[in-house]
This record gives structure tokens, sequence and C-alpha cells, in this order.
């Protein structure tokens, strides 16, 4: 018999079952793999470059739990990938899907108006095969489908494990929970409608510049999910305020449309942001008057508030449960894309409660680049 959930599941044109992986295309991609090892504990999982084959770039994939992290550079100057790294600078290229069939995906999208950017492909080798597809999204980023039910290697075709002496602890870090897109003015409701026609998905929240100002900047948001909720992709378009917003300033710097951040589950924030803390990874700063009143504005946490102040973590509740969350600084020199560290105690939502104390943390480092 088939339940509620399968009925669903069947109706969905598009199941996707998580982020297969994220690429993201670097100036350095030796260099950047050992700060994402050292900084956040990812783990050397596969590696394809001219000694696997692959002429014109090297790639290396990194691990966590179920997160997948690929940094991709160029070896040569007149390449696709070192115009994409001379115009953004380091950014997200791929969000890679996990579907049951590569090949549907992109028939499904496509006849829906997708624009492809990777046609339909079988890579096989001892170890079985992967199928993927692709089509384009906002910016020059793209949604790669991968299959990979019949692949028992490390990675996929054309990868080769990477073995290395170095192996720092992980940090507790564990899927990716969302990624947020930064597009154009008056460009959010063309990517809904995309996100909406194109991939089936649904318009789950949505945030105006009611909710999202500060004295000097606003925002505009709506969050677009997939039919089981495992694939969540809010999208961010400026608003007018006084003085730059943070999204113009995204914009301006990578020079488009992009991915601003990727937020990455974890169980235990109060440990994962200490470790990381320690390796080095900048967070914004909310002032400690956040604190004075927490529990009024969120009700009883399970979690200790003094731990919670020493770090900086935030605390959200919705009609479900309550959040944890925490924001790095960008993790390249243009302020361009950051993480987020989110624990979700039943929350579903995104944190709206913090917005403002947020925006002003990071209008005071807008303010220090002269930005603002
Ligand atoms: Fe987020």
């Amino acid at each position: 018999m088939l339940t509620e959930k399968d009925t669903m599941q069947t109706s969905d044109f598009l199941p996707l079952y998580g982020t297969d992986f994220i690429e993201l295309y670097v100036g350095n991609a030796k260099q950047a793999a050992h700060f994402y090892k050292t900084a956040f504990g990812f783990q050397s999982l596969a590696y394809a470059g001219p000694e696997t084959g692959i002429k014109d770039r090297v790639s290396y994939v990194l691990i966590q739990n179920k997160m997948r992290l690929m940094l991709t550079t160029p070896l040569h100057s007149n390449s696709a990938i070192a115009e994409h790294h001379k115009k953004h600078g380091d950014g997200v290229k791929v969000l890679a899907l996990m579907v049951d069939d590569a090949y549907d995906a992109y028939e499904q999208t496509t006849k829906r108006g997708g624009v492809s950017s990777l046609e339909p492909k079988t890579l096989s080798d001892a170890n079985g095969e992967v199928r993927m597809s692709g089509i384009k999204t906002y910016g020059e980023v793209e949604h790669w489908f991968i299959e990979r039910k019949n692949y028992k290697g490390v990675f996929m075709p054309g990868f080769v494990g990477w073995e290395s002496t170095y192996n720092p602890e992980p940090t507790g870090l564990l899927y990716v929970d969302h990624c947020v897109g930064n597009v154009d003015w008056n460009q959010m409701n063309p990517w809904v409608a995309f996100y909406e026609n194109v991939m089936g998905f649904k318009n789950i929240l949505s945030f105006d510049d009611n909710d999202i100002s500060t004295e000097y900047s606003a925002l505009m948001s709506k969050v677009m999910s997939n039919g089981n909720g495992y694939v969540k992709f809010p999208i961010n378009e400026p608003a007018e305020g006084k003085k730059k917003s943070q999204v113009e300033e995204y914009l301006e710097f990578y020079e488009g449309e992009g991915v601003q951040h990727i937020a990455i589950a974890t169980h235990d924030i109060v440990s994962t942001v200490k470790q990381l803390m320690a390796r080095g990874v900048e967070f914004l700063k909310v002032p400690n008057s956040y604190y004075d009143d927490l529990l009024d504005r969120v009700g009883p946490i399970e979690e200790d508030i003094e731990p919670l102040k020493e770090l900086g973590i935030l605390v959200d509740r919705d009609n479900e449960g309550y959040l944890l969350q925490l924001f790095t600084k960008p993790v390249e020199d243009r302020p361009t894309m950051f993480f987020e560290i989110i624990q979700r105690k039943g929350a579903k939502s995104f944190g709206k409660g913090n917005f403002k104390a947020l925006f002003e943390a990071i209008e005071r480092e807008q303010a220090n680049r002269g930005n603002l």
C-alpha cells in the first residue's frame, strides 16, 4: 500500500536525495585543500589531474561525514575555469544533487525549460559506473545530477583515491543543510519560478525588507525546497536601503550572481565551533547584549547560555522547535562566500530572529572594508 509519503515521492518529477558534492573553482586547489582539512576538518578522499589523465585542471575531493567538497584549479590561462576564476575569484561552480536517474533528471528539467550545462553521460571503470547530467542556474552556477547507485569506488571514474599522511581530526560537520544564492536586483522571483517550474521545488518561506532590514541596508529572500526537504536553496536579492547592502557588496565583488553561503549541519554546535575557532576559522560576532534577553526571546533551551555566549552562537525558535547557528566571515579575500554552521533542534526555519543582529554584525565588517 502506498503511504502519503510514497504518493508525494511518485508525484515528484525530480526526486533528490541530498547534495552529492559541491565544486569550488579556486586559485590554488592544493593549498585550498590544506585549508579545508586543517581549518574545517575535512578528510582527503579523491584526486584527478595530469597523473590520472586530466590535462587542463586538478581536482581534490574532500569529505566529512556526508559532505563532499571538490576543489578545482585550472592548469593554464586559456580555459573556461581560468576565466571563471579571473572574474569571480574563489567560488562555487557546481551544486551537485543525488538522483536515482541522471538521464531522467535531465529530460524532466530540460523539457521544462532548464538550460543544459552537461549532456547526460556515463563514466565507468572497474568499480562500476556513475551517470551524470547538468543544467544551469543563477550566475554561472550549475546543478549536476549524479547517479551513483552502481558505483563502488571512492568517488567517481576519472578520480583516484587520495592517500595523505596529513589527516587532521574532523570537527563534527555532517551534511549540507542548505545553500544560499545571491541574485541581482529584481531577479529573485524569476529564479523562484525556475526552481518551481524546472525543478519542482516549492517556496516554503519568504522574507521581505521589513523582516530583513537594519538602519542601513535590506534584502529580500525566498526559500525554495524540493519535495522531501533534503535540498533547500534560499534566494536573496538586494533591497533599497540607506547604504549598500551585503548582497550588493557580494554582487560587486563576485562580479555577478553566485552562492553566498553553504550551511553545514552538526549534532553539537558548541563542540564544532570550539574546534573550528581553535583551528583559525573566523566567525561573525554579535554584541554580548544579544544574550541578555535571549531566553525571553527564544524560551527554554537545553544548552547552557555561557558557552553559547563565549562562542557567539545564535539561537532562534519557530513553532516546531529551535535552532543554533553561527556564520563564518568570508573564506576568501573578496567579501563573497562564507559558511554557516547549524544545529537544528526541531526548527525547520533559517534564523529570522537573528537577522537583525547578524546584519548589523555584517555591516560593521562592511564598514571596516569601506564598502558600506
Ligand atoms: Fe543560512
